[in-house]
């Protein structure tokens, strides 16, 4: 792998590569020598997105990972985190769009789908989080209800490592906010991006499929649904309109 150092962001040193399968498979590799590493290529041969779908990679948009120590019991509430400071940094750019975060984080721009995160355990409490965004360009999704889109497609020209750099100061600013004062903060400013708050919604979990009304985020970031048979929360699943 060809990889050059680029800068210390907060405590992350950041390597960017030309071309590698997958950000999330290589941090594996690095992280051996530094806990703390952001890994960032200009083109992916293998990259992945959740449930085992594929995630095109084409040069120009941004595709990284950074490593993260977290405790299992937290990692709920991370998970939101990181689409809160995710959907944080589009909206710095995309002043008058509608910005959402599509539980628990995936951000949508007026109801099109511009990133995707993709959580992966490396070893004990140590875990590879992967982002991908949109940036001048939106593959096609096939089998998707969801249409993508692009900063550019919204009219905004910036440079890959420009979003890397703003991301990553927004979330060591929100992960310190956390660690200093909890996650009721965190979760009043999730909530305010929430796609289809108190709408009726369809969620696939493992297995099965529920609808109900999307209430509110628990504590712990789980997903609470107001079904016939009262509130259930759910830990994990794809939600749907
Ligand atoms: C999804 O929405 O399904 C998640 C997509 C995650 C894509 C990113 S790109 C960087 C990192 N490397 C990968 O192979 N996947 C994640």
């Amino acid at each position: 792998m060809l990889c050059s150092y680029k800068e210390k962001i907060a405590h992350w040193e950041w390597y960017d590569a030309d071309i590698i399968s997958s950000t999330n498979d290589e941090i594996k590799n690095i992280v051996q020598t530094n806990k703390h590493i952001i890994l960032s290529a200009i083109e992916q041969t293998k990259g992945r997105g959740r449930r085992g779908r594929d995630w095109l990679s084409i040069t120009g948009n941004l595709y990284f990972s950074y490593s993260l120590e977290v405790n299992s019991q937290n990692l709920s509430q991370i998970v939101c985190i990181i689409g809160l400071s995710l959907a944080k940094t589009i909206t710095t750019y995309l002043t008058n769009k509608d910005v959402k975060i599509k539980w628990p984080n995936d951000v949508f721009v007026e109801n099109k789908k511009i990133s995707g995160i993709l959580i992966e355990n490396i070893k004990d409490n140590l875990w590879a989080i992967g982002v991908g965004v949109n940036v001048i360009s939106s593959p096609k999704l096939d089998n998707s209800v969801y249409e993508a889109t692009s900063l550019a497609e919204n009219g905004v020209q910036i440079d890959r490592e420009e979003f890397l750099k703003q991301y990553m100061s927004i979330f060591a600013k929100d992960y310190q906010l956390y660690q200093n004062k909890g996650f009721l903060e965190i979760k009043q400013e999730w909530m305010n991006f929430a796609l289809n708050h108190q709408q009726e919604i369809t969620i696939k979990t493992e297995k099965e499929i529920k609808t109900g009304i999307f209430f509110n985020l628990d504590d712990n970031g789980y997903l609470i649904l107001k079904t016939n048979k009262g509130e259930e929360r759910i830990v994990a699943g794809d939600l749907f309109i």
